[in-house]
């Protein structure tokens, strides 16, 4: 664990004083403000999480002291700037404990990442009577790159059914032995779902994909900062996540693959950097990770998700997952007895959100209201459309917790639905 300067020193109290997570706060300068007139309260984190000191910090230095552009250049700046963008890859590498710092590709997010997978690996592998299988929670990223790919290449679409009229049941892995034969090619599946919290078993998930040759594709959005990710033990073929969801920088996310798949697939992008030989015929293409990174990387953002990385490893994912599932749970109980409450997802052991809809009162209500008690929420279909309109809902209000938020705060949630509800005539 690094802890040098005001930030490491903050870390370090953080950690040994776990029973009081309200100190996390001091890390995070965003949170410290008045909203309407009302302290901040930031549930909004599913979305996307506020940036410690540290992870600004990186940027900032970058910046002002290394910012060249990487690999070709023989300058100090730019051996610096490569040295500082390779090195978090290394770090992102031992984060989700990969085998190889080559098995991880920067990207700009979730969904370029899948989508990368969508297209190159589709392309190359599917033909009509394979079977592509996803589930019912998934969320549009997860969802429309593999209806594109499925329609690309005449390959079928199956979804594992969610149970339940609030899908409490999580997914039907019953299901899974009818569905999961060996005309299934790949299996993508979230780790987490970002609207009702639901954490699948992905690693029984991997094991049964594995056992009729399909290829694993795991959405990490959601869980990537809030637990531990090992890909070894999953035994996992890709998996997609996004740095500003883990406390670092939007525009910079990851795709993980198997060293032995990234070197088979056809670059997605081509350009400079990804190219060993250019003629005016063709050209041929580096290894991974360069040959999906064509054009100048995003370098600061790699090496902020680096300071994340550490400044999460240094609250501890176990811990942090605690953290989340007790607010979660805390949250669950005050707001399941509020009057005509629907809360969806789990009854029992949830990621850190909890996702609800009242029968007569919009979401969208719900969230200005909220706003004005200072409090971010977020109401709308989470970008998951079908799962949506197979619960008969429109939109469900949102809320979803990280290291920084405290008890206090759920109390105050609960405080401001009462008197939503209140004013809508509902309490
Ligand atoms: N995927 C993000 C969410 O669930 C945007 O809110």
């Amino acid at each position: 664990m690094e802890s040098t300067g005001t930030i490491g020193r903050t870390i370090t109290r953080t950690i040994f004083n776990m029973s009081d997570w309200s100190n996390v706060r001091a890390d995070f300068p965003v949170l410290h403000q008045q909203v309407n007139g009302k302290p901040l309260v930031y549930l909004d984190n599913a979305a996307t999480a506020q940036k410690p000191r540290r992870v600004i910090d990186a940027l900032v230095r970058y910046y002002e002291q290394d910012n060249s552009n990487v690999h070709r250049g023989l300058h100090a700046l730019s051996m610096r700037a490569t040295d500082g963008y390779e090195g978090a890859r290394a770090r992102v590498a031992k984060f989700i404990n990969a085998a190889d710092p080559a098995e991880i590709i920067f990207t700009r997010g979730t969904t370029e990442s899948i989508n990368i997978v969508a297209r190159s690996w589709s392309q190359a592998h599917l033909k009509p009577g394979d079977v592509v299988l996803t589930t019912e929670m998934e969320h549009h990223s997860n969802l429309v790159p593999w209806q594109q790919a499925a329609k690309a290449s005449g390959a079928t679409l199956k979804y594992v059914p969610v149970l339940g009229d609030n899908a409490e049941g999580g997914l039907d892995l019953a299901a899974l032995d009818t569905l999961l034969t060996p005309a299934v090619k790949l299996f993508a599946f979230t780790h987490v779902s970002n609207t009702l919290g639901t954490v699948n078993s992905v690693d029984e998930l991997c094991r049964r994909a594995r056992a009729v040759g399909a290829i694993t594709v795991i959405d990490a959005a959601q869980s990537i900062g809030h637990m531990p990710l090992d890909v070894r033990a999953l035994g996992c073929d890709f998996l997609a996540f996004s740095g500003h969801k883990m406390c670092g920088p939007t525009g910079i996310g990851v795709l993980y693959g198997r060293r032995e798949l990234l070197d088979k697939l056809a670059p997605d992008e081509t350009g400079g950097g990804m190219v060993v030989q250019v003629n005016y015929e063709g050209a041929t293409w580096k290894p991974a990770p360069e040959r999906f990174e064509a054009g100048t990387p995003n370098v600061a953002d790699a090496i902020a998700l680096a300071a994340a990385c550490d400044y999460l490893d240094a609250l501890g994912r176990e811990k942090i997952a605690a953290h989340d599932a007790e607010l979660a749970a805390l949250a669950y109980e005050k707001l399941r007895a509020l009057p005509g409450i629907r809360l969806l997802g789990p009854t029992g052991a949830r990621s850190g959100l909890v996702s609800f809809a009242f029968a007569d009162v919009h979401a969208h209500d719900v969230v200005t209201f909220a706003d004005e008690d200072g409090i971010a929420l977020r109401g709308g279909h989470h970008c998951n459309q079908p799962l949506m309109r197979k619960l008969g809902l429109a939109s469900t209000t949102r809320a979803s917790f990280y290291v920084y938020n405290t008890p206090d705060e759920i109390d105050r949630l609960a405080a401001s639905l009462q008197r939503i509800l209140k004013f809508f005539g509902g309490a």
